[in-house]
């Protein structure tokens, strides 16, 4: 049994802490747990975030250790290095396979039901190494994805089409990474064809260069502030408010993909539906022939990297 009103956080980094942080403020926890190499930071930031619960929601965040995440419903991991300027988030693997390896071996010894959320990148070869080590069923180990790609894409189709992004529906998947797709096939405002909806309107329905935005997004980012945490905090909160409240939302997050689209043993960006106990469908979206051939690149770009690894 777990503790629903219980998180851990792993990595108190910008990216950690800024979840720690989201999630205080929104009350989706009642306790949040902070484990870091660097307690020091872990406390510090444990501090920082409970002096401001009082304006908020009853929270209480502590720093801790691994034996304080009993019980714990969710762990979410966002310990390891980020991508310093012109690195790719594939080039962290190695650094960050291993930091993997050893806080997947805790969690399964201290919280072995908990669902697992990774945020560390490379994210899908992050969580398919975390599937693979803890053993747990894969519908509770599940990764960020490309829910923080999408919802860029759905921001800047909003504002180059004068809609609200929450009524663009269009997915990036594949991997959170270069070799990501938009499925434009299937993308529309509110039910209109999103070709339509422009050619209606006298708009460009090239959106090559937009979705070229999408996917340098963070390296734009990490030039200008040397790392993105916002975007995926607000990822992260998202996703679990999904499964915590169980809402079966449709959400890109990387999953075991095995037996959908042909593809093998790989994690990867894909729309699945998200509940209470993690995933509880992959959906099979159409994709046109071109978006399946980008898709098994996709996969088969993180499967070298993967096989890199391993030599
Ligand atoms: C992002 O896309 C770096 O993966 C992180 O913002």
């Amino acid at each position: 049994m777990t503790n629903s009103r219980k998180c851990g956080i792993i990595g108190c980094g910008s990216v950690g802490a800024a979840a720690a942080y989201t999630l205080a403020t929104h009350g989706l926890f009642s306790e949040l747990v902070l484990i870091d190499m660097n307690q020091k930071r872990a406390h510090g930031e444990a501090m920082d975030i409970s002096h401001g619960v009082s304006f908020s929601q009853p929270c209480r965040v502590m720093d801790g250790d691994y034996d304080d995440l009993k019980d714990a419903a969710m762990v979410i991991i966002a310990a390891g290095v980020g991508q310093r300027p012109g690195e790719s988030r594939l080039d962290l693997l190695t650094r960050n396979a291993a930091v993997m390896r050893s806080i997947i071996t805790e969690i399964t010894r201290v919280c072995p039901d908990a669902i697992l959320l990774i945020v560390s990148n490379p994210v899908d070869l992050l969580t398919g190494i975390a599937l693979r080590i803890s053993g747990f069923p894969s519908e509770r180990v599940i990764g960020t994805g490309t829910v923080l790609d999408t919802a860029r894409l759905k921001f800047l189709l909003g504002q180059k089409l004068g809609v609200d992004g929450r009524n663009v529906h269009a997915f990036v998947i594949g991997e959170h990474g270069d070799s990501e797709l938009a499925v434009w096939s299937s993308a529309n405002i509110s039910g209109i064809d999103l070709d339509d909806y422009c050619i209606g309107r006298g708009l460009s329905d090239d959106f090559s260069g937009l979705f070229e935005s999408v996917r340098h997004a963070a390296y734009e980012i990490i030039e200008g502030k040397g790392a993105t945490y916002y975007g995926i905090a607000m990822s992260v909160l998202r996703i679990a408010t999904c499964i915590m409240r169980g809402e079966h939302s449709v959400l890109p997050i990387s999953c075991y993909a095995e037996g959908h689209y042909g593809l093998g043993k790989v994690c990867i960006g894909l729309p699945c539906v998200v509940g209470r106990g993690g995933v509880e469908t992959v959906l099979d979206i159409p994709l046109s022939p071109d978006e399946m051939q980008q898709l098994h690149r996709s996969a088969e770009t993180l499967q070298n990297a993967l096989d890199q690894l391993q030599l």
